[in-house]
């Protein structure tokens, strides 16, 4: 089967059938209002895709999550998100002299104009880092206005290795400390918890759990097919808006809670119960009445319903970092607690409502002291795939 029939009115119209990288159809529509004057209705994109791509592949049903073909599990396991984003960009992950040069070019790309730490100074210290984000992605495009025109490669680098110092600046400024500046002896990852934890009068030295758990952290978010925050910088880039303007927008689509949102609502759903008394069958209970709104932040998928291959992932890390840390912490109890209910109760296994990645990495991001609202922060301007999507 390569072509799909419409009959309109008593018409027959052919639509050619396109094939994905995996065997999955799809009905190619492009033609259908040169040829019939009818379009489609679609609302929130359920069935439409808005272009081809070989990045990604997830299969909710069977819980597979791929970047350029390689299981989410192995990358998790075995490589460095510097890695991971030479392989979402250049679609081959890099050998070792590439993957060297690619390190080497986020480390020294690292550092912000210094005129741009004013900027900081204007917001207050109560500013959602989101925002502060979103602004300062745009404001690079001041420094670099030829972006449009000028060096594609150069200008992915500029913007993964600058969001990184932003974000912790971002903070540093809500904490009111001075900011520290990157170092090109660190990772990545390393790099930007230095600059979120140290500073000017001690030493500091990254634990290598928490490296490790945000390496991890970041390869998870890195791409996720055409999600709300990628179709904006989509949508936005196709007006020919620069890369630093498509990406902003990126952000702010990412802020919202029904999005990269949704683990800071689990965090604040855990500090309810225990504001509460720590009563969580109580909202085991409220989650389950059919009279109730409410719902337990972190459970269920749109897309995975058996398991979130990312949830599995970031459970086995949690449960590192909470161990090598010490980490004796109410909320995580509860959360603890809420996973037992939830994958033993009925009501949350006939609907396959699991915990997803968001559930474990709020709970993480609480593990790593990194403060409820930064979370976004952390997996939005250093997702790789859009920029590469932006650029094709
Ligand atoms: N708590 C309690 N009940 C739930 C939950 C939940 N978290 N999620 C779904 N249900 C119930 C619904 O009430 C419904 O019950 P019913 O069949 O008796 O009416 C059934 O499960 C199916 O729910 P839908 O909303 O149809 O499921 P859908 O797949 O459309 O929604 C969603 C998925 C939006 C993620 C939902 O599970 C939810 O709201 N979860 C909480 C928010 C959350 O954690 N979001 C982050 C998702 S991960 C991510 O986006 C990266």
């Amino acid at each position: 089967m390569n072509t799909a029939k419409l009959i309109l009115d008593g018409q027959e119209y052919e639509l050619p059938i396109v094939v994905g990288s995996e065997g999955e159809q799809g009905i190619d529509i492009t033609q259908l209002r040169a040829k019939t004057n009818f379009i489609t209705v679609d609302s929130g994109f359920g069935n439409t895709g808005s272009c081809t791509s070989a990045i990604c592949f997830i299969n909710g049903e069977k819980g597979i999550l791929r970047y350029r073909g390689y299981p989410i599990e192995q990358l998790a396991e075995n490589a460095a998100f510097s890695e991971v984003c030479y392989l979402l960009i250049y679609g081959e992950l890099p050998n070792k002299q590439q993957a060297a040069e690619f390190r080497d070019k986020l480390t020294h790309h690292s550092m912000i104009h210094e005129d741009m730490k004013k900027f900081f100074e204007g917001y207050p210290p109560t500013a959602h880092p989101m925002a502060i984000l979103s602004s300062m992605v745009v404001s690079l495009s001041t420094y670099y206005p030829d972006a449009a025109e000028n060096d594609v490669d150069l200008n992915i680098v500029r913007l993964l290795a600058k969001v990184n110092t932003i974000a912790a600046y971002a903070y540093k400024k809500s904490i009111g400390q001075p900011f520290i500046y990157p170092r090109n002896d660190l990772s990545y990852c390393g790099n930007f918890l230095h600059m979120m934890y140290a500073v000017p009068a001690e030493e500091y030295e990254v634990p290598k759990v928490l490296e490790d758990a945000m390496n991890v952290l970041l390869i998870l978010h890195a791409d996720h097919e055409q999600n709300c925050s990628t179709a904006t910088v989509r949508l936005a880039g196709s007006s020919l808006a620069n890369l630093y303007a498509s990406m902003s927008a990126g952000i702010c689509a990412l802020w919202g809670p029904r999005h990269g949102g949704a683990n800071q609502e689990v965090i604040e759903m855990l500090e309810m119960i225990r504001q509460d008394g720590s009563n969580y069958k109580k909202y085991v209970d409220l989650a389950k009445d059919k009279d109730s709104d409410f719902r337990l932040m972190g459970f269920g998928h749109r897309v995975y319903k058996n398991f979130d291959p990312r949830a599995t992932i970031l459970r086995k890390v949690a449960d590192d970092v909470l161990e090598q840390m010490g980490i004796n912490d109410p909320l995580l109890e509860i959360a603890k607690q809420l996973e037992d209910v939830a994958l033993k109760d009925d009501y949350f296994i006939q609907r396959r409502l699991y915990p997803n990645v968001d559930f474990y990495s709020g709970m993480l991001y609480r593990a790593m002291d990194i403060p409820t609202n930064m979370f976004t922060v952390n997996e939005s301007g250093m997702a790789p795939t859009i920029l590469k999507l932006l650029t094709k």
